[in-house]
């Protein structure tokens, strides 16, 4: 009998790899702030300094991204809906006919209500952080975080917008994660998770006391392991990023998508810092045809992470390295937190195998 799954995810895969020889730009996702009314404990964007796009840079961008044949646009900070243009800038990628992505943590939604009903985005993407204000106030260091939020969510729901719901599971609020599960399944949002934490982008190496720690993982995982048995790789929010092809790159970072930041940097995504060039020296398409060197790259047959058993379960790439090790982005060593949940999801998917045997 022919696995459905399996047929699901050779097809999908087939089709990726397709597009991405045909190295293409289609969807970009753009950083029109990096300030926020949170703090939150583990943002990647803490003690950099604050900056918010000049509209008409904005409007420009949006421009060169279109003429490149770009189709849709993932707007997200810092805090989206803080910018003081939002409106303006959300109508023009609306009137260039870009379908629209929001992401944020949903505290000021209900003063945009008004336009996201009349010009309704693809998908609003909201954080939450766990399901009590006491939970927000650990995390996002912000008063009555979850009421308002939740507020907002229930109305956004009821203006009959596509929503779904994200959070990443750490010290700080893993304990709210089966009524995050049970929030999201009665509002019957669908809902996706990180457990893995990346470092701020000053390299502080400051994660280490938000990581879940060994036994908050255990937990959170066997939990995930009940509730995803026989589909790990859909827990996965970036899947089976090495497990075949040629090249080091393997994502469509570069090949179908790129990332502008707030001051007019364009990367192949959000954490690939040494991919950057500006838009006040260089086109958007001259900087996207600068990315083909990366893209070029192939696999270190040397590297441990070649050879590693668990890498089908992993992912790791040479960004998520990067932003590790601080490497140059030509190779993909080996990250404690990925190590961690490849080994678990291998050695899960091996018993569960084992039981079904
Ligand atoms: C930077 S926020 C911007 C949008 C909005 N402010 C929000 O919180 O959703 C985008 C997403 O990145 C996540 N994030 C921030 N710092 C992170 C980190 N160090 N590791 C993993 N995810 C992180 C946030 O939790 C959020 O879901
Ligand atoms: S709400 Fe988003 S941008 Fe703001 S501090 Fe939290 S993770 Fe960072
Ligand atoms: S990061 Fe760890 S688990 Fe992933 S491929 Fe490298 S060695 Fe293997």
């Amino acid at each position: 009998m022919i696995d459905e799954t399996k047929l699901k995810n050779f097809l999908l895969k087939k089709y990726y790899r397709d597009l991405f020889k045909k190295r293409g730009l289609k969807s970009a996702t753009f950083e029109i702030l990096n300030s926020c009314n949170f703090k939150c404990v583990h943002c990647y964007n803490q003690n950099l300094k604050p900056c918010i796009m000049d509209k008409e840079l904005a409007f420009r961008i949006i421009d060169e991204l279109v003429d490149m044949g770009c189709e849709s646009v993932t707007l997200t900070g810092g805090e989206t809906t803080l910018h003081p243009d939002f409106v303006a800038i959300y109508k023009y990628c609306h009137d260039k006919g870009l379908k629209i992505k929001l992401f944020t943590n949903g505290y000021f939604l209900n003063k945009y209500f008004d336009i996201l009903r009349a010009f309704p985005p693809d998908q609003i993407e909201i954080s939450i952080y766990g399901v009590s204000d006491d939970t927000y106030l650990r995390v996002c260091q912000i008063k009555n975080g979850f009421t308002i939020v939740d507020k907002n969510i229930r109305e956004c729901k009821r203006l009959g917008l596509n929503l779904r719901l994200k959070s990443v599971i750490m010290q700080q609020n893993y304990e709210d994660f089966d009524e995050m599960l049970t929030y999201c399944q009665s509002l019957e949002l669908p809902f996706r998770f990180d457990i893995n934490v990346l470092n701020s982008k000053d390299f502080s190496n400051n994660q280490e006391k938000n990581k879940l720690l060994p036994d908050e993982y255990e937990l959170i995982m066997n939990k995930v392991r009940k509730i995803r048995t026989g589909n790990w790789i859909s827990y996965l929010t970036r899947e089976n990023m090495q497990s075949d092809g040629e090249y080091l790159y393997s994502c469509g970072a570069g090949r179908i998508s790129l990332f502008v930041n707030c001051l007019g940097g364009v990367r192949m995504c959000n954490f690939a810092e040494f991919t950057e060039e500006n838009v006040s020296d260089k086109s958007i398409k001259d900087i996207w045809q600068g990315f083909e060197k990366y893209l070029n790259l192939p696999k270190d047959k040397e590297s441990e992470c070649y050879t590693c058993e668990y890498k089908k379960f992993c992912s790791n790439c040479p960004v998520v390295t990067y932003m590790e090790h601080r490497t140059d982005g030509t190779k993909i060593l080996p990250v404690a937190q990925n190590c961690r949940e490849a080994k678990f999801i291998y050695e899960s998917v091996k018993n569960d195998k084992q039981t079904r045997d």
